[in-house]
């Protein structure tokens, strides 16, 4: 049956001339049938350079957001409508306008898990990879970076020569491990090592051993020679890292680490989406497009 219908996927979307993308905490039938899977920076840099007219973005919102900005003469569908990203939407413009008046000097710095909209009142944007190496080379000291408190804390502590102002936001699947589900993951299993996103909070990322962005854990994963990891992040990967190293073991942190937007898309959407009566096609305001693309363009050239 789950065949039948990833058959049907890959005969439409050659017929119809469409690319998928599919970022790694989308479920593992969606992956199987996409053209390319990985963070969501990573697929809107391999969008925009595919020949297809189409690009279905299995995600949340401001993914597909990303593809049409880097791809603005695509047609550009999410998956499905509903999916979108807390921590994305958690503060508007209005409000970063209001905050930014209280800090006249910093440099806005804007995680890419952030609307278009909200990008256009930002500087500059940073994925979870290229926070610290942006950062670092920003030339202002004074840097405000939102929404993310957790990314922002953890990117501070490796600059303290830089004055950071955090806001109090994040990301509620990160957010939900606590310390105590490190001491009892490490206690069950103690051979191990501790992989985490910086998305998580400064007192589950202080017993690490490595910290990193989604890609970045499967790939310290899959070149270390230690055999069994708990791995902090939205529970695909355990699922993922699973499959591709059958030889070693992967425990999830916590079994609560499950991001229902991200699962919000199901294979049959995909299909649906593929015969055009699914998913949202994205479309932008020219002044949302033209600010929210100059703060990734400025990422693009810091990083
Ligand atoms: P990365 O894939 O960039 O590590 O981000 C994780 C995440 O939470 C995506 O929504
Ligand atoms: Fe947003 Fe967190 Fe889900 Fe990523 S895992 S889409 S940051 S809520």
């Amino acid at each position: 049956m789950i065949k039948d219908v990833q058959q049907e996927i890959l005969k439409l979307k050659k017929e119809k001339d469409m690319c998928i993308l599919a970022h790694c905490y989308q479920s593992p039938e969606i992956l199987e049938i996409a053209d390319f899977t990985g963070d969501s920076f990573a697929l809107s840099v391999e969008a925009s350079k595919v020949e297809n007219k189409t690009v279905i973005m299995c995600g949340v919102r401001f993914m597909a957001e990303t593809v049409k900005i880097l791809s603005p003469d695509k047609k550009v569908i999410l998956s499905n409508p509903v999916a979108g990203c807390p921590m994305a939407e958690m503060m508007d413009r209005e409000v970063i306008s209001l905050v930014k008046e209280q800090y006249p000097d910093y440099t806005v710095v804007a995680y890419i898990n952030t609307t278009s909209e909200l990008k256009t009142v930002c500087d500059v944007c940073v994925t979870s990879s290229s926070a610290l190496k942006i950062c670092r080379k920003i030339e202002n000291d004074n840097i405000l970076f939102i929404p993310d408190c957790n990314l922002g804390d953890w990117v501070s502590k490796r600059l303290p020569e830089k004055n950071f102002k955090l806001l109090n936001g994040g990301c509620p699947t990160h957010a939900r491990m606590s310390e105590n589900d490190v001491i009892k993951a490490k206690e069950a299993h103690p051979n191990t090592l501790f992989l985490v996103h910086p998305e998580c909070t400064p007192d589950v990322v202080k017993h690490a051993d490595f910290v990193g962005s989604t890609t970045g854990i499967m790939d310290f994963a899959k070149k270390s020679d230690a055999e069994e990891f708990i791995i902090g992040t939205e529970n695909s990967i355990v699922t993922h890292l699973q499959l591709s190293c059958p030889d070693k073991l992967f425990y999830p942190l916590s079994k609560d680490c499950i991001c229902h937007n991200m699962k919000a898309t199901t294979l049959v959407d995909v299909l649906n989406c593929c015969k055009g009566v699914f998913g949202e096609e994205i479309v932008l305001d020219d002044d949302i497009y033209s600010g929210a693309k100059k703060c990734i363009d400025e990422m693009i050239r810091l990083g």
